[in-house]
């Protein structure tokens, strides 16, 4: 009697196994994912009408209808706009290499004109000042000699004065949207036109003006010992 208890427990057993093991091997059983968008989030764009990852099934969330499905709301009457005079650069977020961003920083020496109105100049050499102080006196120096308080506390260094750098307000507008070597980009803390702000504020302040942009000659002159390494250079030029 117990031996038969037995041999009933051990098939019992050996069956058991048996179909757990070869029903996981099932196509039409996968593993379950419980709340997959959870696991497998789904990146979708707020202001474009939502779309259901796993099916096939149309999506109407009533409360969005009206908004052509989609779940973000446009801006609302009021909003400051972020490039209000339309001088963003579609080409300042776009990832670039050494060889790229040479040839394009030769290109803005040529530059010597900022897209501002010119009847607001003084009011433009005003803000970039202000701006200047903010964003890059810790470097530069108020007095744009590279004597900035970082600079003198010691913790950083490589500054140049601006009065030994050839710049054109081209280069300059160049330099702070893509950075250069070990200075990056300030892209990310000044808004296209108060980069010009800034460029036309450093040209008139530091380098006598506009007119005073020195000839595009020497424009191959000093990339080409710091950028001479592709591999090596830093200049962060994805933004
Ligand atoms: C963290 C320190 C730092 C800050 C902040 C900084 N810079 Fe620089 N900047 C540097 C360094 C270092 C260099 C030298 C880069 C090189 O090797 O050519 C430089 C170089 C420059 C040059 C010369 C580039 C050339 O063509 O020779 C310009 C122009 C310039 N910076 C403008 C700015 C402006 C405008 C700002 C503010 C928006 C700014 N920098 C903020 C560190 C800084």
């Amino acid at each position: 009697m117990l031996k038969m208890t037995k041999t009933i427990f051990k098939i019992t057993a050996i069956v058991g196994c048996a179909a757990i093991t070869l029903s996981s091997c099932s196509n039409e059983n996968p593993p379950l994912v419980y709340f997959p968008d959870m696991y497998f989030p789904v990146a979708y764009d707020p202001l474009a009408k939502a779309q259901d990852a796993y099916s096939k099934h149309e999506n109407e969330i009533p409360a969005f209808v009206k908004n052509n499905g989609a779940t973000g709301l446009g801006p609302i009457d009021g909003t400051v706009a972020q490039n209000p005079e339309g001088l963003a650069d579609p080409a300042a977020n776009k990832a670039m290499v050494p060889l790229e961003y040479n040839e394009f920083y030769d290109a803005s020496k040529l530059i010597t004109a900022s897209p501002l109105d010119p009847a607001n100049q003084a009011k433009d050499i005003t803000r970039g000042k202000l701006l200047y102080e903010q964003t890059c006196s810790a470097c530069h120096g108020s007095a744009g000699d590279g004597q900035g308080s970082i600079v003198v506390s010691g913790a950083y260094s490589g500054v140049p004065k601006y009065a030994d750098r050839e710049l054109t307000i081209g280069s300059v507008h160049y330099v702070l949207t893509h950075g250069r070597n070990s200075m990056g980009s300030y892209a990310g803390q000044l808004k296209p036109g108060d980069r010009w702000r800034v460029s036309l504020y450093i040209m008139s302040e530091f380098k006598g003006g506009l007119s005073a942009a020195p000839a595009v000659v020497a424009a191959n002159a000093t990339p080409a010992t710091d950028m001479a390494a592709p591999a090596a250079s830093s200049t962060s030029p994805k933004k």
